[in-house]
C-alpha cells in the first residue's frame, strides 16, 4: 500500500508540472463537456486524452471502472448534480492524475474507500450521508486542499483520520441535522471552514463556537433560532480565549434581538477583525440591558462598544427588522459609538444615524441603500477621521445640506452621493464643503448646471453623469485641481471650455445631445489626454468635418473612436461612423465654392461668346425657332393639310440672279412633255399674307424633293441658305433623299462663308449634277434630273419605294439612259 502511494505521489508531482506547462492549450482540445444532457450513464465515446470532463447535471446513477479506465490523463472530473447513491473510489484507481473530483449534489450515502493520492479537491457535499464519509484512506491524500462533506450528525471521532492534514477549506453541508457533539469540529485543521446548516432547523450554536475555535475564516449559512432567547444557551466566557477566527461571515440569520446581542458581544470581544452579516432578520423583544447575562459588569452597552477591540470592519447587508416597538435611537447610538475603522450598513431601510458623541475612529462608512436624509451628521464634528463615505441610494435632496454635512470631516477624501434625489435649490452660495474632499460622486441625481456653483474647491475627480445639466457655465466654478470630469448622460449641447478647469485631463461627454462638437476644444483644454464623446447624436455636416480632423490631430485622445462615434443626422447618413464620413473640400469651403462658381461662369461665358462669334449659333437658333414656330402654326391652322402633304414633285431654290436660267431652261424643260414635273416656285406658288419664310417652308413641305441651283450667287444669297437649311432638315427628319443639287457654275471653296458649314458639308458629301456648258451633254443632264425627281404624286403613287431610294450618286455613276 505504502509503495503504491509513493508511486502515485511521484506520478502526481510529475503530472502537476506537466499540467502547468500545457495549461494554455488545454482550453478546448482536452475539455469534454457533457453537462446537462440527461445522460443516465457515462458516455463510452469520451476522447481518450480528455483532461477535463464535465458530466454534471445529468441522471447518472452508477459508475464503473470500465468507463474511466482508459482516461489516463483525466485531471478534472465534475459529476455534481447526478443521482449516484453509492460511490466506490476504486472506479478512479487508473486515473492517477485525477486532482479535482466534484461529486456534490448526488444521493450518495455509502462510499467504498481507496486512496487517490493526487486529489487536491474532493467535494462530497450535498449528499445523503448520515455519518461524515471520512475513511482512513483520506489520511494519505496529502495533496488534499479542499474537502466537501455532508452528514446529519457529527461525532467527536469523525475527523480523526484527517486531523494531521493541513487543509485549506472544509465545506460541510448539514441537512436534516440531528446530533452535534461539542468539540468535534476543533479536531479539524483548516484555514477556512464553511458550514451550510439545515435551512429549516434551529441552529446548534456549538457549531459556531467550535467553528470559531477551529479556523481563521468561518462562514456559516442558515443561522436561525425560533425558540425564545430565554432557552438560548449563552456562550461561556472561557470560549473567548480559544477563538481563532479573524474573518466571520454569517449568512441568512434569523434571531431574537437578545440572542443577536449576546452573539455580537462574544464576537466583539473575540479576535474577529472582519464581521459580515448578510440577510439578517431580527425579532423582538428589544429590552433593557438586564437581559444580557453575558456582560453583567458593564453599565452601558455604549461603553462596551467604545472599548478598544480587534474588530476593524463590520458589514451588515440586507437587514430586516421584525420588531415593532423599539426605540431606534438605542440602535443608532450603539452603532455610532463603535470604535472601529469601517462600518457598512447596506440595504437596511435605515432612516437616520447619530453623530458620535466622542471623536470617532470611523474611516470608512458605507450606508448605501438606506433611507437617510439631509439631516444626517449636520453640525457633526466628531467624524474627523472619516476618509471614505458612501451614501449611494438614499434620500438626500439638498446639495448645500450635503456640503455642510462634510464641513467638519477634515479627512474626508471620497464621498459617494450617487443615486439620491439631489437637486440644486438656489442655496448654492452657502455650500461649505470640506477642503479635503478629492473625489465626489454626484451621479444619477437631478442636478442642473447650477451645481457648478456648489462644488468642493480641491476636487480631483468629479462624477456628474446622469443628471440634468444642459451647460457648463463659464466663470462660475474654478476647480484648479479637477483632473477627471464625468458629464455623461446629461443634456449638454456642446463640449465645454476648460476655462475654470485648468488641470483637466480626462473628460467624459458620452450620451449627451451634442450635434456638432466645437473643434477648438483641445485649444482651450490643452491638458486633456482623454476625451470620451461617443454616443452623441452627431449631425454629419461640414462643421463636423472640423471635429473629425480634430480626432486625427489629437493623436488618439478620443476614446471609443471609431465605434462610438456615429452619425445620427441627416437621415441618409444615420449609422455611418464618423471616420467614414467625408465631404469634399469644395462642399464645405464657401470661398472656394464662390471662386469655382465664378471661374465656371467665366468659362461658360467664353464658350458662349466663341460659339456666337465663330459658329453663328444665334443664327441657327433663330432659324430653328422660326422653323418650329412655322411648323406649329401650320399644325394649328390646317391639320388636314398634313394628309395631302405632297402636291409638288419638287421645290426649286435659286438665287434671283440665276432666275433667267431657271425660267428659261429648268422650268420649261421639266414641265414640258409627258410625265411633266410639278414644281413649286416661290414666285408662282406663294400664299399671300404669309411671311416669306413661311411660304418657303410650306413649299418645301408640300414638295417631294428640293432642287438647289448652286452658284456663287446662291451662296451669297441669305434666302437661299434658309431654303437649303429647311430642306436639309426635312432630309433628316423624313430620312429619305429629297435633296437634289445642281451646280450651275463652279463654286470656289473660299466663297462659301464659314458659317454655311451645312452647305459645305453637303457640297462635300453629296454628289451634284453639273450643268454642262456643251449643248450635246444637256439631254443627259435633263434625263438624269428627271430620273432623280422620278416620283409619282399621291394620286397615282403606289409605293415604288425602290425608286424613291435612288440616290443622286447612283444616278450619276450609273447612267440611266444608255
Ligand atoms: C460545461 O458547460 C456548462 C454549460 O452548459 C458550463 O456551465 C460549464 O462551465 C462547462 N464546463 C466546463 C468544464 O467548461
Ligand atoms: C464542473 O467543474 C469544473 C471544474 O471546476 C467547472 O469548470 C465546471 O464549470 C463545473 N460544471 C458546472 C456545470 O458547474
Ligand atoms: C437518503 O438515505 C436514506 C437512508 O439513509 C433513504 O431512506 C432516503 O431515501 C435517501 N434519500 C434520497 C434522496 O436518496
Ligand atoms: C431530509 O429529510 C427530508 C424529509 O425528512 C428528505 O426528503 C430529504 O431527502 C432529507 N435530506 C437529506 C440530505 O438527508
Ligand atoms: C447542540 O446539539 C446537541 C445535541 O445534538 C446539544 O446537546 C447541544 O446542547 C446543542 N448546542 C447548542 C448550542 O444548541
Ligand atoms: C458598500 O457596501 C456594499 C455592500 O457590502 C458593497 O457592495 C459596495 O461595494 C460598497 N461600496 C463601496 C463604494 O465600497
Ligand atoms: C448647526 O449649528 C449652528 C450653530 O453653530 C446652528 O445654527 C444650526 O441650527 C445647527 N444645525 C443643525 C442641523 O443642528
Amino acid at each position: 500500500m505504502g509503495s503504491l502511494t509513493s508511486i502515485y505521489i511521484f506520478a502526481c508531482v510529475f503530472t502537476l508540472t506537466l499540467w502547468n506547462n500545457v495549461q494554455p492549450t488545454v482550453e478546448n482540445e482536452f475539455i469534454a463537456n457533457y453537462s446537462s444532457l440527461l445522460l443516465t450513464d457515462v458516455p463510452k465515446t469520451i476522447p481518450l486524452h480528455t483532461r477535463v470532463l464535465d458530466l454534471s447535471h445529468n441522471r447518472i446513477s452508477e459508475l464503473s471502472i470500465s468507463e474511466f479506465i482508459s482516461l489516463s490523463d483525466l485531471q478534472v472530473l465534475n459529476l455534481s448534480h447526478n443521482l449516484i447513491t453509492e460511490l466506490d473510489f476504486n472506479v478512479f484507481i487508473f486515473n492517477q492524475d485525477l486532482e479535482y473530483l466534484d461529486l456534490s449534489h448526488n444521493n450518495i450515502w455509502k462510499v467504498y474507500c481507496q486512496t487517490l493520492a493526487c486529489l487536491r479537491h474532493l467535494d462530497l457535499s450535498f449528499n445523503n450521508f448520515t455519518v461524515l464519509p471520512i475513511c482512513q484512506e483520506f489520511g494519505t491524500m496529502f495533496h488534499l486542499e479542499y474537502l466537501g462533506l455532508s452528514a446529519t450528525m457529527i461525532r467527536r471521532s469523525d475527523f480523526r483520520y484527517i486531523t494531521h492534514l493541513q487543509l485549506n477549506t472544509v465545506f460541510l453541508t448539514l441537512e436534516n441535522f440531528s446530533l452535534y457533539k461539542p468539540q468535534s469540529l476543533t479536531a479539524l485543521n483548516t484555514k477556512s471552514l464553511h458550514i451550510v446548516f439545515s435551512a429549516n432547523q434551529n441552529f446548534n450554536f456549538s457549531l459556531l463556537y467550535d467553528g470559531m475555535s477551529t479556523s481563521e475564516n468561518l462562514k456559516i449559512v442558515n443561522v436561525r433560532y425560533t425558540l425564545s432567547y430565554k432557552d438560548f444557551p449563552s456562550p461561556a466566557l472561557t470560549l473567548l480565549k480559544k477563538i481563532k477566527t479573524t474573518a466571520l461571515m454569517l449568512d441568512t440569520v434569523d434571531l431574537e434581538w437578545p440572542i443577536i446581542l449576546q452573539i455580537f458581544l462574544l464576537i466583539w470581544y473575540s479576535p474577529v477583525e472582519h464581521l459580515t452579516v448578510r440577510n439578517l432578520i431580527f425579532r423582538g423583544p428589544i429590552g433593557g440591558l438586564t437581559a444580557y447575562k453575558f456582560v453583567p459588569f458593564l453599565s452601558s452597552l455604549e461603553q462596551v462598544m467604545s472599548l478598544g477591540v480587534s474588530m476593524k470592519a463590520l458589514t451588515l447587508e440586507r437587514v430586516r427588522n421584525k420588531v415593532y416597538y423599539f426605540n431606534q435611537k438605542i440602535l443608532y447610538r450603539w452603532f455610532s459609538e463603535m470604535n472601529i475603522a469601517s462600518l457598512t450598513i447596506y440595504d437596511a431601510y435605515m432612516p437616520h444615524m447619530l453623530c458620535p458623541q466622542r471623536a470617532s475612529l470611523f474611516q470608512y462608512l458605507n450606508f448605501s441603500r438606506n433611507a437617510l436624509t439631509d439631516e444626517l451628521f449636520q453640525n457633526c464634528s466628531t467624524l474627523a477621521e472619516l476618509k471614505l463615505f458612501i451614501l449611494r441610494r438614499n434620500k438626500f435632496e439638498s446639495l448645500s445640506k450635503v456640503s455642510s454635512m462634510t464641513r467638519y470631516m477634515k479627512s474626508l477624501r471620497y464621498l459617494d452621493m450617487s443615486s439620491n434625489l439631489l437637486h440644486t435649490d438656489g442655496a448654492e452660495e452657502h455650500c461649505q464643503w470640506t477642503e479635503s474632499l478629492k473625489e465626489l460622486d454626484l451621479s444619477s441625481n437631478q442636478l442642473t448646471e447650477s451645481v457648478f456653483g456648489c462644488l468642493p474647491v480641491n476636487v480631483n475627480k468629479l462624477d456628474l453623469h446622469n443628471n440634468q445639466i444642459s451647460s457648463v457655465p463659464q466663470g462660475i466654478a474654478e476647480l484648479k485641481s479637477l483632473k477627471e470630469l464625468n458629464l455623461a448622460s446629461n443634456r449638454l449641447a456642446d463640449l465645454p471650455g476648460c476655462g475654470g478647469f485648468s488641470a483637466l485631463e480626462i473628460l467624459n461627454m458620452e450620451m449627451n445631445s451634442i450635434l456638432t462638437p466645437s473643434a477648438d476644444f483641445f485649444e482651450s483644454c490643452q491638458r486633456v489626454r482623454e476625451l470620451e464623446a461617443g454616443h452623441n447624436p452627431f449631425k454629419c455636416s461640414c462643421e463636423l468635418q472640423a471635429f473629425v480632423r480634430l480626432e486625427r490631430q489629437s493623436g488618439g485622445k478620443l476614446s471609443g473612436w471609431p465605434e462610438a462615434y456615429v452619425c445620427e443626422y441627416p437621415e441618409d447618413l444615420k449609422g455611418t461612423q464618423l471616420k467614414d464620413f467625408h465631404l469634399t473640400e469644395l462642399a464645405c469651403n464657401t470661398t472656394l465654392l464662390l471662386v469655382t462658381a465664378l471661374l465656371l461662369t467665366l468659362v461658360l461665358v467664353g464658350v458662349v461668346a466663341f460659339l456666337c462669334i465663330y459658329l453663328d449659333v444665334p443664327w441657327y437658333v433663330r432659324m430653328l425657332w422660326q422653323w418650329t414656330q412655322t411648323k406649329r402654326r401650320a399644325w394649328h391652322e390646317c391639320p388636314e393639310e398634313r394628309e395631302t402633304v405632297l402636291q409638288f414633285h419638287a421645290f426649286i431654290s435659286y438665287s434671283e440672279r440665276d432666275s433667267v436660267w431657271v425660267k428659261t431652261e429648268l422650268i420649261p424643260n421639266l414641265e414640258k412633255g409627258e410625265g411633266s414635273v410639278q414644281l413649286c416656285q416661290h414666285e408662282r406658288n406663294f400664299v399671300p399674307g404669309k411671311s416669306i419664310v413661311e411660304n418657303i417652308i410650306n413649299c418645301i413641305d408640300k414638295s417631294y424633293k428640293s432642287i438647289f441651283v448652286l452658284s456663287p450667287n446662291f451662296v451669297q444669297s441669305e434666302w437661299c441658305h434658309y431654303e437649303l437649311y429647311f430642306a436639309h432638315h426635312k432630309l433628316f427628319s423624313e430620312n429619305c433623299n429629297s435633296l437634289i443639287l445642281i451646280l450651275l457654275e463652279p463654286i470656289p471653296q473660299y466663297i462659301i462663308p464659314a458659317r454655311y458649314h451645312k452647305l459645305k458639308a453637303l457640297m462635300a458629301k453629296r454628289t451634284y449634277l453639273e450643268w454642262p456648258k456643251e449643248r450635246s451633254k444637256r439631254a443627259l443632264f435633263w434625263a438624269n434630273l428627271r430620273a432623280a425627281i422620278n416620283v409619282n404624286l399621291p394620286m397615282s403613287f403606289e409605293g415604288n419605294e425602290e425608286e424613291n431610294d435612288v440616290t443622286f450618286t447612283d444616278s450619276i455613276t450609273q447612267p440611266l439612259i444608255k
